[in-house]
């Protein structure tokens, strides 16, 4: 979904009129023709699912309580899902970790000098750089696997070590490392090529709902979501955590980017269907969670 079809149908929804309609949507009224003779149907399913919504959150704590819980897949024998995606595509090798020169920041500082930054320098992160970010945000230190289970150990914490979050990077501007989309892969720290159509770039500024900083990035930091790795293992109760966990990822996303006199700016205001669709995501099973742009400071 682009911005002007989510325009059209958040105004719709909500009762406003063709004038009004256009004019927050930024459509044409040729545009407000088409969407009117097509996206009945959406419309329709959007009136039908919104009673359903109006108490989505509150249902949604009051129903992961423990005592309306089953027992979990992992505890009825279910096989364990694997710890990470393996996604095909050319493989762009990053500085090695232990290679990486780690740069000298107190916590306090970072801690202190944190803001999010929605305006950056036109200077490129270093690869040095981002792989620091992603040290300190994604890379796995460890992987266990067995029959049984299969876990990575980060520097954030995941309930159950489970780690259900994949890290995608829409690259715009990272020395010697064109731009597009790529698939961080946590144990090898590298990066996977999946897009490096200069659309792809455009879908995710249009997916972050035209948020400046996303343009003006060094490098957006997408977040996704693997739920059933967790939910293998806690029940419905896992949702809960995915975004828990990506909360850490977050935090460490801000500090390391302090560190490397860059800034970040946390993203929740994203279209949840462009997003997933940007990553050509099947959203059962995978979809966007947080997103972080990142740049040099100015
Ligand atoms: C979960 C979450 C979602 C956010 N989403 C957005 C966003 O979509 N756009 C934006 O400009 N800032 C976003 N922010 C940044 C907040 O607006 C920001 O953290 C807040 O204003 C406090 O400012 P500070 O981070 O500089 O202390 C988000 C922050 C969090 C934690």
């Amino acid at each position: 979904m682009d911005m002007k079809t989510f325009g059209y149908l958040y105004y719709k929804a909500r009762g406003y009129g063709q004038l009004e309609i256009i004019k927050e949507a930024e459509i044409s009224e040729e545009e407000y023709e088409f969407f009117e003779k097509n996206l009945g149907d959406v419309l329709a399913e959007i009136e039908s699912v919104r009673p359903q919504a109006e108490n989505a959150g509150a249902d949604f704590v009051r129903l992961t309580r423990y005592i309306y819980e089953r027992e979990s897949d992992q505890a009825l024998g279910v096989p364990r899902p694997d710890a990470v995606k393996v996604k095909p595509g050319e493989i762009v090798s990053l500085p090695a970790i232990g290679k990486i020169t780690m740069p000298e920041i107190t916590l306090h500082k970072a801690m202190e000098q944190r803001r999010s930054l929605r305006e950056y320098s036109d200077k490129p992160l270093t690869q040095d750089e981002l792989s620091f970010i992603l040290w300190a945000s994604s890379w796995a230190r460890d992987f266990r696997s067995n029959e049984r289970m299969e876990i990575t150990l980060r520097n954030v914490p995941s309930a159950g070590a489970r780690h259900p979050l994949e890290t995608y990077l829409d690259i715009r501007r990272v020395e010697g490392i064109k731009p597009g989309l790529y698939y961080y892969h946590p144990i090898k720290h590298c990066l996977v090529l999946l897009d490096n159509s200069p659309e792809k770039a455009d879908q995710i500024f249009e997916g972050c709902m035209r948020q400046g900083m996303v343009a003006g990035a060094a490098v957006n930091i997408i977040l996704s979501a693997v739920p059933y790795r967790t939910v293998w293992r806690y029940g419905q109760r896992g949702y809960r955590y995915l975004y828990l966990d990506a909360g850490h990822v977050g935090q460490n996303i801000h500090l390391a980017a302090e560190a490397v006199d860059a800034g970040a700016c946390m993203i929740g205001a994203y279209l949840d269907e462009a997003m997933d669709d940007a990553l050509n995501l099947n959203a059962a099973e995978e979809f966007v969670i947080y997103i972080a742009s990142i740049g040099k400071k100015s």
